[in-house]
């Protein structure tokens, strides 16, 4: 049986959790320092990103990014103190010219600056948020300590040990990973040459969040599509047409065009190896499902195995 927790329960787990760090009644707790760098080394932190962590705490997340990975950013937190500890803490690693905080609503805050957002917020609270990291560039990563953001799935999950973890029995953390997505439903249509003549591709693609459901035909004739992908604005098609075999289009939406690559996508594909370029142009826009309906937030959750 599935056990249901409420944010509050939650809440006053995460509060009674850490009476050595008492800041009141806002639930903090620490992210172990193994889950950090699990977290910043799944997004892929660099010297080149600018990292917003939510509920900053301590501010381990943001002085992490700016001591090991020459990253910049800032965080914010409704807790004063822990505001002013984490720009404490960030001036005796000697990064506090990279790696800010301060006291300020996550709700009020404005994301755009953002190339990596870090979270370890309540369910709800994500759910919360969602439109928000929705709205932000394309490309854009985000990763969660333990909790998902609703029924937008994550694109990489998984589980590892959290020694000294202050909740849970299981001394175990989640670490989720999202890359904010492109809008990319319609049509979109393309010419490759076959025999010396040009013949139309058409691809219809359905999206709900970076979830892509790709028909493709060539010539009005249908065509088997195996695989479709969308990593912020990195469209990925891989198609079986007549005369060329498996073929993989990779590219990136410039308004309604897309530009990259047209390859075989193994060796028995005609033109083995070859890349070609590739541009296509949507004919036709439609809205992604999850812009449609954004489902309702929703107020219990699933315990996430904590
Ligand atoms: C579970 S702790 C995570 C701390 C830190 N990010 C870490 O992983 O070690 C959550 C933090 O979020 C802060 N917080 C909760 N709601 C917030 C909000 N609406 N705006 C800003 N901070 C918030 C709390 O004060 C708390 O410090």
């Amino acid at each position: 049986m599935q056990m249901r927790m409420t944010a509050g329960m939650f809440m006053l787990a995460l509060a009674g959790a850490v009476p050595a760090q008492d800041f009141g009644d806002t639930p903090y707790v620490q992210t172990p320092q193994n889950v950090v760098d699990a977290m910043l080394k799944t997004a892929k932190v660099t010297a080149r990103d600018y990292v917003i962590d939510l509920g900053s705490g301590d501010g381990r997340l943001v002085i992490t990014a700016a001591k090991q990975h020459g990253a910049r950013g800032f965080g914010v937190d409704l807790d004063k103190r822990l505001v002013q500890l984490a720009n404490n803490n960030a001036r005796k690693a000697g990064v506090a010219d990279r790696a800010k905080f301060y006291a300020r609503d996550l709700f009020e805050t404005d994301l755009s600056p953002a190339s990596v957002i870090t979270i370890y917020l309540l369910p709800e609270v994500n759910l919360m948020a969602r439109s928000k990291f929705l709205a932000l560039a394309p490309g854009t990563r985000i990763v969660s300590h333990d909790y998902g953001i609703g029924d937008w799935l994550p694109d990489l999950e998984y589980e590892m040990d959290a020694p000294g973890k202050p909740v849970g029995r299981s001394q175990k953390s989640k670490v989720l990973y999202w890359v904010v997505p492109d809008l990319v439903a319609g049509r979109w249509v393309w010419q490759v040459a076959s025999a010396g003549k040009p013949r139309t591709v058409e691809l219809a693609l359905k999206q709900n969040y970076q979830k892509l459901e790709a028909t493709a035909k060539l010539d009005g004739r249908t065509v088997p599509v195996e695989r479709a992908t969308l990593t912020g604005r990195m469209i990925e098609v891989t198609m079986t047409l007549p005369e060329h075999g498996r073929v993989t289009f990779s590219g990136q939406r410039i308004n309604q065009a897309v530009e990259g690559e047209m390859r075989a996508a193994d060796n028995k594909s005609a033109g083995k190896g070859e890349t070609v370029p590739w541009s296509a142009v949507r004919v036709e826009i439609q809205d992604a499902a999850h812009v449609i309906a954004p489902p309702p937030v929703i107020r219990e959750f699933g315990a996430d195995g904590q």
